[in-house]
């Protein structure tokens, strides 16, 4: 095992600090903190020295957006999200050592010190640049602050660091007729000082550190390479801002100035190692056996690999991260997961539905890991997943074996007589599975680590299937125990080699099994319960997901989507219509007069109505937005000459006007003086 070289005596293991300003979402789960909770138990399992390290990164400008459109301050929205997220990855099982954030004051201190020592050191270069400042705002503006017409695509919504339209990155002087998005006034340069960490001047040494680091995953090592090598190389980057949100700039002459988020998340790792080890956090910081990891997604690369590494040199007393598995993103249903366009399954609405199957999400998680390139998630894969392994093989498997035992032997273990060769076979493969499986996670492939440990119960189960110990049992006893001896060793180590990927799993089947956690098998080891020893009642690990769960997954994200293609932008103006062709309209008015839902629909509703000429059936698609009872006696627009139509076997006559609200739900277009007599005629 290459990392436990002597040069290792312990390992800090740090997932990057999300942004407190929305809740976590699987993409979250997948890129960074599952692999880091996957890798640190599994260090934990092999008995090593290791802290896990995470908390809210608390600074910068996600947090004043986020709390100027929810018009409040940045310091409840903080508030509010440090704690949701926190506790979404304890629901989930990440198990953080310490989940700190960057507003507390050891963080402050921490990160204030560190710019203090760089700046004693002349590690910065101060330099005045001009930057756009809102007058009336009476404050300089961050990219993000500022909003124009992209010079590329004309998009009159550009950010001043990126149009979202045609993908481009800018600078906010790219902008044309920029406007401060705090005023909305036209901004104006004004000539503004900060201190930058010369990348430029540094480039060498950052060169020779990556240089060492030929064996990162491909998709880390090749980014730092272009940024290496593009164009002029690495520039100068300021490390403070003009900003009134983060951690004060600690020099004379800085007022109105925080350090740079970027400057000061990192630094949160430190902070948070010294929460939890106040008295020997620098063992793991500070000493030349202590091993660095990063876990992050792959827009943090650069901060990771090349700008922190350069903060840490430049201190000096620190070691540099051994390594960085970055992760790809995770897509969602083939499209990009996007918060603001609620396209995105969040952790706490995923436990509504599948309450108690955090372990079917840490699954497909991992078996679908952007490890490589980006990947996708889909609802289908999940149920997949779920029902084709985990509930087929592993969890079919495990209820055989333990229903056997409890039919056969009252739940004791039965010695094992002889092992024939196929037995020696099963054996001999249980044996080989911890070496496979830490083999893979010691190179950060979990994917593969996960389908190895998919394959021992395959071995489990078709070692069953072949030996029939439920038939055997009317001719050979005594071949019987020896069966269901090998298929309980075989669901030991399955409980111990699943803890790191599912731990809720393992803890189930260990209390099964009646047996306490149990640590890591050392090489070919394969007998981990004892003859005699009674184990527990058999429960299911696992339920079949059913396709209406699935398909009501499948509509919550179309349901976002529709709102999403209908709030953007409205619809353009169909091509000239003529007044004759208008009249051939009927639009009426109309009272509904029932309501119900059409069965086996979400969307459907059936209503009668009264138009005053007729009392007539429609089937109309709202049921998303009302309940039945609380539309009876509605005025309605009814197209009352719509020609029929049969909607779910139901004569459907005319169509009701609705139209939607800013929020995306349906609303009636509905006449709203009450004194209208049903089938007045709209004109
Ligand atoms: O991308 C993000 O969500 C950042 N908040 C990550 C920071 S990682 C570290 F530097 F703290
Ligand atoms: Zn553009």
């Amino acid at each position: 095992m290459k990392f436990m070289s002597k040069k290792f005596n312990r390992t800090l293991v740090t997932a990057a600090l999300p942004y407190a300003n929305g809740p976590v979402h699987i993409g979250h789960l997948a890129g960074c903190y599952l692999p880091a909770d996957i890798y640190v138990r599994y260090l934990r399992n092999t008995g090593h020295d290791v802290k896990f390290i995470c908390g809210s990164d608390e600074h910068g400008v996600p947090i004043t957006i986020k709390a100027k459109n929810e018009n409040t301050s940045p310091q409840l929205v903080v508030d509010k999200y440090h704690k949701i997220m926190g506790d979404a990855f304890n629901d989930f099982g990440i198990s953080f050592d310490v989940y700190s954030r960057t507003s507390s004051k050891t963080h402050h201190e921490t990160a204030s010190a560190f710019f203090k020592t760089l700046y004693n050191k002349n590690v910065f270069t101060e330099q005045v640049t001009e930057q756009y400042f809102d007058e009336a705002a009476n404050q300089f503006l961050a990219d993000r602050y500022i909003t124009g017409t992209c010079p590329k695509c004309n998009n009159t919504n550009a950010y001043g660091d990126q149009c979202e339209k045609c993908g481009s990155t800018l600078s906010p002087t790219d902008l044309i007729e920029p406007k401060s998005a705090l005023s909305g006034n036209k901004p104006v340069l004004k000539q503004t000082k900060n201190w930058f960490l010369p990348l430029d001047k540094l480039q060498p040494k950052i060169k020779a550190y990556l240089e060492q680091h030929t064996d990162w995953k491909s998709n880390v090592y090749g980014q730092c390479k272009s940024w290496l090598d593009s164009g002029d190389g690495l520039q100068p980057r300021a490390m403070t801002r003009d900003l009134d949100w983060g951690v004060p700039v600690p020099v004379d002459g800085a007022d109105g100035k925080v350090l740079y988020v970027w400057f000061d998340a990192p630094i949160g790792y430190i902070s948070a190692t010294k929460e939890l080890l106040p008295n020997n956090w620098e063992d793991y910081w500070k000493k030349e056996d202590s091993r660095l990891i990063h876990f992050i997604g792959k827009d943090n690369i650069v901060f990771h690999c090349i700008i922190f590494p350069a903060m840490l040199m430049e201190h000096g007393e620190y070691v540099l991260a051994d390594n960085v598995p970055a992760n790809e993103f995770l897509n969602l249903e083939g499209n990009k997961i996007s918060t603001s366009r609620n396209w995105a399954v969040w952790l706490h609405e995923y436990l509504e539905e599948f309450k108690n199957q955090q372990d079917v999400l840490r699954y497909t998680l991992c078996s679908n890991a952007p490890e490589t390139k980006d990947n996708d998630f889909t609802w289908k894969d999940f149920q997949t997943k779920n029902n084709s392994e985990l509930v087929a093989i592993f969890g079919n498997f495990i209820n055989r074996t333990l229903v056997l035992t409890h039919k056969f032997y009252n739940g004791v273990v039965p010695a094992a007589n002889t092992y024939t060769k196929d037995d020696l076979i099963v054996l001999e493969e249980l044996g080989k599975a911890p070496q496979k499986i830490s083999a893979a996670i010691e190179q950060f492939k979990f994917r593969e680590a996960i389908s190895e440990w998919m394959n021992v119960a395959r071995i489990g189960n078709k070692y069953l299937a072949d030996t029939e110990p439920w038939k055997l049992i009317k001719t050979d006893e005594e071949r019987v125990k020896t069966i269901i001896n090998v298929a309980l060793q075989i669901s030991t180590n399955l409980a111990i080699l699943c803890e790191p990927f599912l731990p809720f799993t393992s803890k189930k089947l260990f209390e099964l099994l009646n047996l306490n956690h149990l640590k890591w098998p050392s090489a070919k080891q394969t007998s981990n319960i004892a003859a005699s020893h009674k184990i527990n009642k058999e429960e299911l690990l696992f339920a079949k997901v059913e396709d209406e769960q699935i398909q009501k997954q499948i509509d919550k994200l179309l349901a976002s989507k529709e709102k999403n293609d209908s709030t953007s932008t409205a619809n353009p103006i169909k091509p000239e219509t003529s007044f004759d062709d208008f009249t051939k309209m009927d639009i009426r008015t109309a009272t509904i007069l029932e309501a119900e839902a059409v069965p086996k629909t979400d969307k459907l509703l059936k209503l009668l109505l009264d138009t005053g000429v007729d009392k007539r059936t429609v089937v109309s698609g709202i049921a998303g937005f009302y309940k039945p009872e609380s539309i009876i006696g509605q005025k309605v627009c009814l197209l009352a000459n719509l020609a029929p139509r049969k909607i779910k076997g139901i004569e459907s006559k005319g169509m009701i006007l609705m139209a939607e609200n800013n929020k995306g739900e349906l609303c009636f277009v509905s006449p709203t003086n009450l004194e209208f007599n049903n089938g007045s005629e709209v004109r």
